[in-house]
């Protein structure tokens, strides 16, 4: 479970080396709730950056990495990833209840968060057509959450009607593509994940506290 003060996640998209990471992290910590990295990390300082990361960084590491694979792959990626200090896993739900079911219970004995991927935040439409299944599946999983898109509220609204207050929701798709910060907050997500908007500023913390003004006072 992701511990919430402030609703807002960073999507850490950046090809940079760990000394620039963690410099840039430390300006803004205090103002974010869980880092998410994901590819970009993998494929450019690798599995030991990321090490260096979450032991240099003391917050919630998200791994966004959308596994999908079949059962024996997904829990070994699960370990792994655990090793590396991830503390949560965003996995798509497509794959169905045969491949998640051994990796939803592993990740509870292992003390990982899994959070289920059942709408994007652009086209996705096929996860539209099956979303309240999806849900279900998740819910009969025993999962940490899900992921919902912020260009998509009423799907957010309709996930958290579903689900209750039993599971996080977090939401990618504010600011660049398209979602107004403050407004996947005030439809009942729990976090916000931004990314380029914060990360390609001038000013990243003057526009993180612009966001959090807004998660505190939306007007959407
Ligand atoms: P930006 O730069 O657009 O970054 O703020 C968005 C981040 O969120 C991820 N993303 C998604 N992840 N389902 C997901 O699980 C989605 O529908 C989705 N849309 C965007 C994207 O990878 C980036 O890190």
């Amino acid at each position: 479970m992701i511990i919430r003060h402030n609703g807002l996640i960073l999507a850490f998209d950046v090809d940079w080396d760990t000394k620039r990471s963690i410099v840039f992290l430390r300006g803004i910590m205090d103002l974010i709730d869980a880092v998410k990295v994901g590819w970009l990390q993998l494929l450019n300082i690798g599995p030991n950056g990321i090490k260096e990361l979450t032991s240099g960084i003391n917050t919630y590491f998200l791994a966004d990495i959308k596994l999908g694979d079949i059962a024996h792959i997904n829990e070994y990626v699960i370990r792994r990833l655990r090793d590396l200090g991830i503390n949560g896993v965003i996995m798509h739900a497509v794959t169905g209840r045969e491949n998640l079911n051994g990796v939803a219970k592993l990740s509870r004995d292992l003390g990982i968060d899994i959070f289920l991927l059942i709408s994007m935040s652009s086209g996705g439409e096929l996860y539209d057509l099956n979303l309240d299944y999806n849900v279900k599946l998740g819910t009969e999983l025993g999962i940490a959450g899900f992921v919902v898109p912020a260009t998509k509220p009423n799907i957010i609204r309709r996930v958290r009607s579903m689900v209750g207050n039993n599971y996080q929701l977090l939401s990618p798709g504010v600011g660049v593509q398209g979602g107004k910060p403050g407004c996947a907050t005030a439809s009942g997500a729990d976090f916000e994940i931004v990314g380029r908007s914060i990360i390609n500023s001038e000013s990243p913390r003057e526009v993180t506290l612009s966001i959090l003004s807004a998660i505190k006072d939306p007007r959407c």
